[in-house]
């Protein structure tokens, strides 16, 4: 039987882990996938996570099956977090379950969206997460893009973006990303939310919100604000959020999947249809993340503690944008990069060729998705030189 199969390529995003692993040369940069690293280059488990890692450690008294909602306490916090204070929380329309990173979360997604419409079609930016697409046929989805970064301007194509949700039909879906857009950095702002808010009314088509990086834009409550918004506005909405990067437990697999129903009954009766799916994929989640990220979000210590990390996080990847564009100019580009200080969150596209991206790690060493996509956590103060440098050199 295993004759019959073909070689695939390694993952876009994922085959560059090896590779850059692979490189023997001492300045290799890596901005290929997005995972947090420090000045050293270094992803360091969070102290908040040491913490309530030690703490589990002496509570957890079993390991018996967890179910497939996963755990309670920390679906309510998820929700918390992602929410805030809003008054969704109250009226009883709100489910989220524990998956297995955000990932997993958009499997789900994609399953229930194959159950409640046997002919669904989703709509993503173009461009989106390289795996999106993937992720979606899988469940046997169609998959529709509509247009959002302008490779020229460096900037969003919002009336493009209008003009093609415009065409939705009720029963579609509409992903949407809440922050740090990956690939292109460019997020939308409180008006275009509130109009694609609008949108989704007018047209009757539901959002997915991928919410895989709340915290590393502006902060934790400014990058929900569009699910907020949503929440608020809308009777129906899905969202599917990672503690990957937030908590940095990226191996840990956890996230969330949460719908938001119209009424109580509905909640109830969606929720059905999302465990089913869970049951046929994995049964249910791990429950280490789920464990750490509760114990934390349940402790005002802890919390605090979390809440200066990750601005620590956020705060060196926009000093990280400035720095790059600064080296940029000291090196003699002409280019104007500076699109890359008005973005926001972990990604931005360079904007060169493809060729000139093989360039850059064939003879450079410098590891980036061929889309020219730079993961800017991957800068520090070592290695910041000798990237504009040889950015110049290869777009000279
Ligand atoms: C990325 O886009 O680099 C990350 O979300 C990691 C991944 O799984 O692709």
């Amino acid at each position: 039987m295993f004759e019959q199969l073909s070689p695939l390529p390694a993952d876009p995003i994922l085959g560059l882990i090896n590779a850059y692993n692979q490189d023997a040369n001492p300045n290799k940069v890596d901005l290929g996938v997005g995972v947090y690293k420090d000045e050293m280059g270094h992803t360091a488990v969070l102290q908040c996570v040491k913490a309530a890692e030690k703490l589990r450690n002496e509570d957890e008294t079993s390991k018996v099956y967890i179910g497939p909602t996963g755990e309670a306490a920390f679906n309510q916090k998820i929700n918390e977090l992602i929410f805030g204070q809003h008054q969704v929380l109250d009226q009883d329309r709100v489910r989220t379950i524990s998956t297995p990173g955000g990932t997993g979360s958009l499997r789900v997604a994609a399953e229930f969206i194959k159950s409640c419409n046997s002919e669904a079609t989703i709509w993503v930016s173009n461009p989106t997460w390289a795996n999106h697409q993937g992720l979606f046929t899988a469940a046997g989805v169609e998959v529709k893009a509509y247009p959002y970064y302008d490779y020229e301007t460096k900037s969003l194509d919002f009336d493009g973006m209008l003009n093609a949700l415009s065409y939705t039909k009720p029963g579609d879906t509409v992903l949407l990303h809440a922050c740090c857009h990956n690939p292109s950095g460019m997020d939308l702002t409180q008006e275009q939310w509130q109009a694609v808010t609008e949108l989704a009314k007018d047209r009757g088509f539901t959002p997915l919100i991928d919410m895989a990086y709340q915290g590393f834009g502006q902060g934790l409550d400014e990058d929900a604000y569009g699910p907020r918004l949503m929440a608020q506005e809308l009777d129906e909405l899905l969202l599917c959020s990672s503690c990957s990067k937030n908590f940095g437990l990226y191996r840990e697999r956890i996230g969330g999947f949460t719908l938001i129903a119209k009424d109580s009954n509905t909640a109830n009766v969606s929720l059905s249809v999302a465990l089913s799916v869970v049951r046929s994929i994995y049964s249910m989640p791990p429950a280490h993340g789920a464990a750490l990220v509760s114990t934390i979000l349940s402790s005002e210590e802890l919390t605090a503690q979390w809440h200066q990390e990750l601005a620590v996080m956020r705060e060196r990847i926009a000093f990280n944008r400035k720095s790059l564009v600064e080296k940029l100019k000291e090196n003699g580009v002409e280019r104007d990069f500076s699109f890359i200080t008005r973005q926001s969150g972990m990604f931005s596209f360079l904007g060169i060729t493809q060729e000139q991206v093989a360039t850059l790690i064939n003879d450079y060493s410098i590891y980036m998705v061929d889309s020219s996509r730079i993961s800017i956590a991957g800068i520090n103060p070592s290695n910041v030189d000798y990237l504009a440098k040889s950015i110049a050199s290869v777009i000279k």
